[in-house]
């Protein structure tokens, strides 16, 4: 069973996409990290991709879909792998892909490919003044591996500044200020939200209301997409 996960910015796909994985055992695939650990290693896509996400704008079709198309083949072959041994397959969530509708298209062809198909597509819907909050009070472990993420109005870490699991630094991500994110809200509206009537017309759309806590929207989330999929 394959997903796509999509929202505006902030609204809460990273931090509910490890219980929708885990829920139903999927590998978790985001564009996002994918591109942050590009910049982070320096490769010829990072340094692409730096400057335009620094700004909030969406990195070229070609570039991202290639990642994906990679990330495609590789869980296709250990899905293989683990047939062969006799254990169960993993379908992907695409969390922060597609974000436009060539984007959608690809991904189709692309999963058509593979002999496999998206299943259900969520969208966590939240009204705009809400993610200046969730966007702007967003602090990141500054040790990557491990992964720990707070927010300092609604998710505070017991010492400011310092990661409860590590104690490594807090950072900010580089486009989580007020201006970028105005442009990536922009760029939501104007290119991602197209995407929900592609997938409403397939009947895959999922609706979930992310207003709510962080416990309420993956209640959402995950029985709206096992009923989608009817497992
Ligand atoms: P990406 O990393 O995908 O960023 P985004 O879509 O802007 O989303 P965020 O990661 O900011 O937010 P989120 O929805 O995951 O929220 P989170 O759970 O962290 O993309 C970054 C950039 O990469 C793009 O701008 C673009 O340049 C490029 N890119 C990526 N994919 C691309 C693609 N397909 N094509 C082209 N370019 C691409 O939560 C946010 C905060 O809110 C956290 O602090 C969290 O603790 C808090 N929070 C979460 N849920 C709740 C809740 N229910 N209540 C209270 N607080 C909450």
């Amino acid at each position: 069973m394959n997903a796509v996960l999509f929202g505006p910015p902030g609204s809460g796909k990273g931090t509910q996409a490890r219980a929708v994985c885990e829920r139903f055992a999927m590998a978790h695939v985001s564009t996002g990290d994918l591109l942050r650990e590009a910049v982070a290693d320096q490769t010829d896509l990072g340094r692409q991709a730096q400057a335009i996400m620094a700004a909030g704008k969406l990195v070229p079709d070609d570039l991202v879909g290639g990642i994906v198309r990679e990330r495609i083949a590789r869980e296709t072959i250990a899905n293989e792998r683990r047939s062969a041994c006799g254990g169960n397959e993993r379908g992907i969530l695409f969390d922060g892909y597609p974000r436009n509708l060539e984007q959608a298209r690809f991904l189709d062809a692309c999963l058509q490919d593979f002999g496999t198909r998206i299943d259900a597509a969520a969208v966590l819907e939240i009204a705009e003044e809400e993610l200046v909050k969730r966007i702007c009070g967003r602090r990141l472990c500054s040790n990557d591996p491990c992964g720990g993420s707070y927010n300092i109005y609604s998710m505070p870490p017991r010492e400011e500044g310092k990661c409860d699991r590590c104690g490594s630094d807090l950072i900010r991500r580089k486009d989580d200020n007020e201006e970028t994110l105005r442009e990536r809200l922009a760029v939501y509206s104007g290119q991602t939200a197209p995407i929900l009537g592609y997938y409403e017309e397939k009947d895959l759309l999922i609706r979930v209301a992310a207003n709510g806590s962080v416990s309420d929207v993956r209640g959402s989330l995950l029985s709206g997409i096992a009923a989608k999929c009817g497992v």
